[in-house]
């Protein structure tokens, strides 16, 4: 009989031979198989379970005794009878090689394990976050050979996980000496690496064995919304996500009202920065709360924001970026400990990274996009915009990558609109309006019934209906043009000329009635001529700078479009092409992504090479300064029409063909009195 023995992993495929006796943990270490271990196969962690495959295996051209691995034991059942193991699991580190065998990995014991994620353009993290647990056994100190504690751990950290270079805080060192003790020289540390460290460090550490949860954040700090995923830096999953308002709107709406403030006002960019730390610390505490996750336990937090958010947020005055050139203090990642941006609700030793800018307009946020969506690696030509106060877009293929940012305000958000709501209970977000008689039919968040269907009252009763959020106003605003109740220009017509006294004047316009609940107390929901401007304006700016990219990339049109953005997902393609917020594409070439900015965001927290890889990325972007841009402005004008004054929309036109209606009367009375 032979000495050694051919061991088979899957999935990965990879085989070895192996003396008998050897521990499968330590065979799948030597053949680099994804296997996990925190305690370092002392049998206390459970990580490294795997499933042996017995019998005949044909595709490997081996048969697999039952003797093939050695007999079930102690330490095994201890585990199995304290806290359950699925039949036929085995410990990696307990059961030892003693014939051929194939060995399966499961998902949960891969270290580098894949996440998947819900999207339409589905993809998979690898897990590789900066910061993971140990667990290890440090030498008792020794009169004869005298060594601090803390190099006994280093040499620990050496021996055991080849992990060289460690450094601790002295926060980390005062607590050493008592863990080490409590523990009986047996600890589990928490080790940080960040993707340009050279050395390794003891954020935390505990005594004995720790499974304790093990925490990261991703933080898309927007101009409007600062949306936040909770996620566990183990597996990757996302385990609460949650938003709230940027308190910074009350220092102005849009960014460059605030780079203002701060500059007409002496301590405004700190009081901007003071602000925005508080809210994220409070959502931080919410977000924790929401998870039943102690703060504490958070020791990473990601962040993607545009160049003014990213100044404020680092306390950096924004300035520089409300002038030409539009220089930013830095482009580059950062990687700062969480304490010296005063973010005190996560743990005291947490880490923090900041993605890159791209350039002065085009921040981390867009290059979060770029990392979720990868225009850089796609074989047709993308555009893929990501909707907020400030709109990314990006356009490109695998040659050629663009980029710039748009200034479209809060319009899309539901702010500076009459009626207009964050997404939440009781907003109207979907709108249909009946051609034939401009009756409109609408949905509420919190229910799937349409305004018309039976029970639709019961099922509301609760929420209400309390306003209109930025998608219900997209669908609005195009079912009013689609209807005739708008003209091109963007007018809503008078009662008479519509045909319909929804249409009611409002001073020297009119406005279109969608929902009265006077009758018992609750709101009038109008969309007036106000709100038509502002959703023109918004759409204007992001139809501009999307264009804008086209010319720089001498295309006239885009084979798909990926619409990106906390309610990008909520936003219907054909209501967004009426608009025309977006170039003319087939249909079903328009997709939505979510929230591609925290998405990418939740990539970088989850895994360190995607941060080398963004880092790389966004030298290879070349950006265009929508302000500078003549034709900008040129752009931005003819798309105020609706869906544009010059540029073709024959996919739009085949499914959807819009009414020639004209309500500018005053105009053509002004005509008509020229020429008599
Ligand atoms: S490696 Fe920890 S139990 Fe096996």
């Amino acid at each position: 009989m032979s000495d050694d023995a051919l061991v088979i992993f899957t999935p990965s495929g990879k085989r070895g031979r192996f003396p008998l006796g050897t521990p499968v943990l330590q065979a799948a270490r030597s053949l680099g198989v994804d296997l996990d271990s925190v305690c370092g196969g002392r049998g206390i962690c459970s990580k490294c379970q795997i499933t042996p495959g017995y019998g005949e295996f044909p595709k490997f051209g081996i048969h697999v005794d039952d003797e093939a691995l050695s007999e079930w034991n102690s330490v095994e059942e201890r585990y199995k009878s304290k806290r359950g193991m699925i039949d036929g699991r085995r410990l990696g580190c307990q059961a030892k090689v003693m014939g051929d065998v194939v060995i399966d990995v499961p998902p949960e014991s891969q270290v580098h394990k894949q996440v998947i994620r819900k999207s339409a353009t589905a993809r998979e993290i690898t897990m590789d976050p900066a910061t993971r647990l140990l667990f290890i056994e440090v030498a008792e100190p020794d009169m004869h050979e005298p060594t601090g504690d803390f190099e006994r751990v280093q040499r620990a950290l050496a021996e055991q996980w080849q992990v060289d270079a460690v450094v601790a805080d002295l926060a980390v060192l005062r607590r050493l000496q008592p863990v080490l003790r409590k523990g009986e020289w047996k600890i589990t540390v928490a080790l940080h690496r960040g993707n340009h460290d050279t050395a390794h460090r003891i954020l935390d550490l505990w005594p004995g064995y720790h499974d304790g949860g093990l925490y990261g954040l991703a933080i898309d700090l927007g101009s409007t919304t600062i949306a936040a995923h909770l996620c566990d830096l183990r597996d990757g999953h996302v385990l609460a996500s949650s938003g709230v308002m940027n308190p910074q709107i009350r220092f102005g709406e849009d960014l460059m009202s605030r780079v203002s403030y701060a500059m007409m006002n002496p301590g405004g960019d700190q009081e901007m920065t003071a602000a925005v730390r508080t809210s994220i610390n409070g959502l931080v505490q919410a977000i924790a709360t929401e998870a039943g996750v102690d703060p504490a336990s958070i020791y990473e937090v990601v962040f993607v924001c545009n160049p003014v958010m990213h100044h404020l947020l680092l306390g950096i005055d924004p300035v520089e970026l409300g002038q030409a050139p539009f220089a930013l203090a830095t482009s580059g990642s950062l990687a700062l400990p969480a304490r010296e941006m005063e973010l005190t609700a996560v743990n005291s030793a947490a880490q923090v990274y900041v993605l890159p800018c791209i350039a002065g307009h085009v921040g981390a946020d867009a290059a979060a996009v770029a990392l979720a969506e990868a225009p850089d690696k796609s074989e047709d030509m993308v555009l893929i915009v990501d909707v907020g106060t400030n709109a990314e877009i990006l356009l490109g293929n695998k040659e050629r990558v663009l980029a710039c940012s748009s200034p479209t305000g809060p319009a899309f958000e539901g702010a500076q609109i009459s009626s207009g709501q964050r997404a939440a209970p009781g907003a109207i977000e979907r709108v249909e309006i009946n051609v034939a008689t401009k009756e409109p039919r609408f949905r509420v968040i919190g229910s799937d019934l349409w305004s018309d269907d039976p029970g639709f009252a019961e099922a509301t009763a609760n929420s209400g209906i309390t306003g209109i959020c930025g998608s219900g106003i997209i669908e609005a605003v195009a079912e009013m043009r689609l209807a005739g109740i708008l003209d091109g220009s963007g007018l809503i017509g008078s009662a008479e000329q519509v045909g319909t006294d929804r249409c009611r004047p409002e001073g020297r316009t009119n406005s279109y009635l969608m929902f009265d609940g006077s009758a018992t107390g609750g709101p009038v929901i109008t969309v007036t001529q106000g709100d038509i401007r502002a959703i023109q304006l918004a759409k204007s700016a992001l139809y501009a700078g999307a264009r804008l990219l086209m010319d720089e990339m001498g295309v006239d049109h885009v084979d798909r479009v990926v619409l990106a953005g906390a309610f990008g997902a909520h936003i219907s393609p054909k209501h967004a092409m009426i608009l025309g917020m977006i170039p003319d594409a087939p249909l079903d070439k328009v997709a939505s992504a979510g929230n591609a900015a925290g998405t990418g965001a939740r990539i970088a927290l989850c895994n360190r090479a995607a941060r080398d890889a963004i880092e790389a990325t966004v030298h290879e972007i070349h950006k265009v300064e929508t302000a500078i841009e003549p034709r900008f402005q040129e752009h931005f004008v003819n798309a105020s029409a609706i869906p544009n004054a010059v540029d073709p929309f024959p996919h739009l036109a085949a499914i959807a063909p819009l009414p020639e209606v004209s309500y500018n009367t005053a105009g053509s009375e002004g005509r008509r009195r020229r020429r008599g």
